[in-house]
């Protein structure tokens, strides 16, 4: 098989501007490290699915994203977890949802992908975890715990938490790794705390097609409110697109077009087989990183409101 120029692209969440504008250099640095480490290990010959899996796990380490440690509470004080992957080459989707105590939902998802049972909630996500001897840890952080405090004190019909960890304003979260490597394969990866604040029992677009998606042509993750994800159906739909033959711009132009007429709050990021990586949204912001190899950059700077794109390998 010829070689491919690896190619990636992260996330850390979409929604309003920051309340901090000041905070962006910090949270650039922290995109940046993540996603050139990610590439190192695609330069190194690692597989996409392996290199996905692991940017997942630097992004839920990282407490000013929302997932794993520094998810959002809950309304009820808790953090249920989702997780979704996706390997393109197989077409094979796994997934966790609303999993407690547990470091990396992304792990519980990957060890589904050679199950034959590959999306587990809540009790069997729990049941998996504890099989696999995972430390129980709690993801709760200083922070949200105090945002989810002030919403309590001050605030009770605020919807949804911050998309990073900074003052307790209203924002939502998720992250997100898509993964061109050497040999041409693509996976998705997405993980998140939810849109915070919400219902006991709701459930992420993230361990969802609609929010994660992957086959040989493209892979996408998307981030922002995941039921207005999930009504767009917007991963499998750009993937789809984009399969069916569509350039990868026209699906991203077409989709956010609509998603926009249709009012809808979030972003996504893809990569392709031919190695083009595109993001698009509909929210004020998105925090994505990409790599490509011979050039890196990120979406921080973006205008406000609707705007796609995508750079050409
Ligand atoms: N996109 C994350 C969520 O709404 O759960």
């Amino acid at each position: 098989m010829t070689e491919t120029i690896p190619k990636v692209i992260i996330h850390g969440g979409a929604g309003p501007a920051l309340a901090d504008q000041s905070a962006l250099g910090a949270i650039r640095q922290d995109l940046h490290t993540i996603v050139a480490s990610i590439y190192q290990r695609l330069q190194q010959g690692a597989p996409a699915l392996d290199c996905t899996v692991y940017g997942c796990q630097q992004l839920e380490a990282n407490p000013r994203f929302n997932a794993g440690y520094g998810s959002v509470l809950q309304s009820d004080g808790q953090v249920r977890m989702s997780a979704g992957l996706m390997d393109g080459a197989r077409q094979s989707f796994s997934g966790v949802i609303n999993t407690t105590g547990v470091a990396h939902p992304i792990d519980l998802a990957a060890f589904l992908q050679s199950s034959c049972d590959r999306v587990l909630a809540e009790t069997g996500a729990a049941e998996l975890a504890r099989e696999l001897a995972l430390p129980l840890v709690d993801p709760r952080t200083a922070l949200r715990l105090q945002e989810w405090i002030a919403w309590r004190q001050q605030d009770a019909d605020q919807t949804m938490a911050g998309v990073v960890a900074e003052d307790p304003r209203a924002r939502r979260g998720t992250i997100g790794v898509v993964v061109l490597d050497g040999q041409g394969q693509l996976a998705a990866g997405t993980s998140t705390g939810g849109r915070g604040l919400e219902r006991p029992g709701r459930v992420s677009d993230a361990a969802m097609p609609a929010g994660n998606y992957a086959n040989p042509f493209a892979a996408v993750s998307c981030t922002g409110i995941g039921e207005d994800i999930i009504d767009e159906c917007l991963a499998a739909r750009l993937v789809i697109r984009i399969s069916d033959g569509m350039g990868v711009g026209s699906a991203f132009a077409l989709s956010f077009a609509e998603a926009a007429r249709n009012q809808r709050d979030f972003g996504a990021i893809a990569v392709t087989r031919q190695g083009e990586v595109a993001w698009g949204k509909t929210s004020a912001m998105l925090l994505a990183a990409y790599h490509i190899g011979t050039t890196w950059g990120d979406t921080l700077d973006l205008d406000t409101g609707l705007l796609t794109g995508v750079v050409c390998p």
